[in-house]
């Protein structure tokens, strides 16, 4: 329920906001990060008072609306409502953007595929899947120890953060024969959406998203050639395609 107008402009804050979860972001992105985190702050804050003093019928009117009847205080409970529209704008949208373009960047590099996921659409959500194995969105996961334990031999202490690779966990030959090898014929399995108690809530539209823009692309489209290697920008954690040119081959 957000203006259109104003996706542009939130698009550019959630790149910059997310160098804050860079496995070593520099002091500049930082920076970068605290002026886009300020920015957001304000205008969620100002998003959640507006909705309540007008409710309509989106998900933050109604998210005020579950808030309201579980904490009496209401300054709190536009807090509740505030951190959750920051954190469903940050979760959603670098992650499924960037997906979308690393999938269509696959496919245009596989192009025997495009054939295929056209005269066979039920293709599609392998097609999806090994992209989030090849290539996933989010290449890291941290956790704090709730307790000291032990975790392959290696010893964590209570209170300590661990990073998963997912990246690498998902190029791991032990669980995945030739990984480097784009298959969307291979077994799925992959880390990308994350696993147990945090796992994403959005995976079912992220997914849903790619199948449509896939069919929609195969279906439409002739093939699609590049016209120039994509950059990428430089970091780990969210990855992220800066351009994707490409030309009717
Ligand atoms: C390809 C797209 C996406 C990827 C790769 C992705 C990835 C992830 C990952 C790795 C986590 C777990 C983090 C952890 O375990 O600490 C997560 C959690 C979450 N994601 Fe996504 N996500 C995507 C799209 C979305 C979308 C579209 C939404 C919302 C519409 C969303 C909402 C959330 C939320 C709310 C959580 C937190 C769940 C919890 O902690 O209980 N995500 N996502």
């Amino acid at each position: 329920g957000l203006p259109s107008a104003d996706l542009p402009r939130l698009r550019d804050l959630t790149h910059d906001q997310v160098f804050t979860q860079e496995l070593l972001p520099s002091a500049s992105q930082l920076a970068l990060s605290d002026t886009a985190t300020a920015e957001l702050r304000s205008y969620f804050t100002d998003l959640v008072h507006q909705r309540r003093a007008r409710p309509g019928d989106d998900p933050v009117s109604r998210w005020i609306a579950t808030w309201d009847a579980m904490e009496p205080d209401r300054d709190k409970a536009d807090e509740g409502v505030y951190f959750l529209a920051l954190f469903v704008l940050l979760a959603a949208l670098e992650t499924t953007a960037n997906m979308l373009s690393t999938t269509v960047l696959l496919l245009v590099e596989h192009p025997e595929w495009w054939e295929k996921l056209a005269a066979d659409p039920g293709l599609v959500p392998g097609f999806v899947e090994e992209a989030l194995r090849y290539d996933a969105p989010t290449h890291v996961i941290s956790r704090v120890a709730a307790a000291d334990c032990l975790l392959d031999g290696v010893e964590i202490r209570k209170d300590e953060m661990v990073h998963l690779m997912v990246g690498a966990a998902h190029r791991d030959p032990a669980r995945h024969s030739d990984p480097d090898r784009f298959d969307p014929l291979r077994t799925p399995g992959h880390l990308a959406f994350s696993g147990g108690i945090h796992y994403c809530l959005g995976a079912p539209l992220a997914r849903m998203e790619a199948h449509v823009l896939l069919r929609q692309l195969v279906g439409r489209l002739p093939r699609l050639a590049l016209a120039h290697p994509p950059s990428w920008a430089p970091r780990v954690a969210f990855r992220r395609l800066l351009n994707l040119d490409v030309t009717l081959a």
